[in-house]
């Protein structure tokens, strides 16, 4: 996978899986710019790749907010002059807590930052890519976009959105150049894992980490840069006829139906 000559655009590139990501396609040759609403993580992931030896710059921005959603888009064509590759990736858990108890303004948080700053996302690159006449966008679903998962219906609600609208985006554009796809992890080692073992059990996280582990047939969570590598892929000319799809990241957790499983002797 060569990405040179190439510009990725990353929202939420100061996180785990976005900082991941960006390594990758900044070491493999593209200019790489980050957008994140936190700036000491967003610059923190610039400084890790430019000093590398690759390009790259940080933008600030709120992905909820479309006028800050255009701002990173003419700034990013500013710098750079195109946009070739999308990772539309920012998002948040909220909090786990039954259904009937959950907080409307934590349910409109999520949605704003994981469905409307996604299709937002969509909304203000796809006309640059269509204007190019080429581009590869990759929108973060999770496990959450296909299952249920207790205690989290705003986080499980936006990612199944997230599958819907890279349906509907993808088949928009599907003649026109332009491919749209997402990727569904399952539980990734970053700072969102930590947030929720301790929010199923304070006393006790890494039990919780372990307990959770033991569910994946792997036996372990992924690591981002396996996000990644899907990411990257879904974003190369070797997924040329690949869109309107998602990959599961997921240890083989989903194809075992979420049965544990069995011990070795
Ligand atoms: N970690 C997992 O286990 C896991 C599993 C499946 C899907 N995901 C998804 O992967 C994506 C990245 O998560 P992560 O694990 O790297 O978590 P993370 O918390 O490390 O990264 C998320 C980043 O998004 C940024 N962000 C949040 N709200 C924003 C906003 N309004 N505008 C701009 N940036 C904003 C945060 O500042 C943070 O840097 C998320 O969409 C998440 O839902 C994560």
């Amino acid at each position: 996978m060569d990405f040179t000559g190439k510009v990725a655009l990353i929202t939420g590139g100061g996180g785990g899986i976005g900082r991941a990501t960006a390594l990758g396609f900044a070491l493999r040759g593209a200019k790489v710019m980050v957008v994140d609403a936190d700036a000491d993580a967003g610059q923190a992931s610039v400084d890790i790749i430019t000093q590398r030896g690759a390009t790259s710059a940080f933008l600030q921005a709120d992905v909820t907010q479309a006028r800050s959603v255009k701002d990173y888009v003419e700034k990013t064509l500013a710098a750079y002059g195109r946009i070739d590759c999308f990772f539309n990736n920012a998002g948040i858990e909220g909090v786990v807590r039954p259904t009937q108890d959950y907080d409307e303004d934590i349910f409109d948080k999520v949605i704003a930052v994981n469905l409307k700053g996604v299709f937002l996302g969509l909304r203000h690159v796809l006309p640059v890519m269509l204007r190019q006449g080429s581009g590869a966008i990759v929108n973060t679903a999770s496990v959450a976009g296909l299952f249920g998962s207790p205690g989290m219906p705003a986080y499980v609600a936006s990612k199944h959105g997230v599958l819907g609208l890279t349906k509907v985006a993808s088949t928009d554009v599907a003649a026109l150049g332009v491919r749209v796809n997402a990727v569904c992890p399952g539980p990734v080692e970053t700072r969102m894992m930590r947030s929720l073992e301790s929010q199923r059990d304070s006393n006790n996280p890494e039990g919780v980490h372990a307990a959770l582990a033991a569910g994946i047939p792997t036996g372990r969570y992924a690591q981002p840069e396996e996000v990644a590598g899907a990411v990257l892929y879904l974003c190369s000319e070797l997924s040329g006829d690949v869109t309107g799809t998602h990959i599961v990241i997921d240890g083989g957790r989903s194809g075992s139906g979420g049965v544990a499983p069995a011990k070795r002797a």
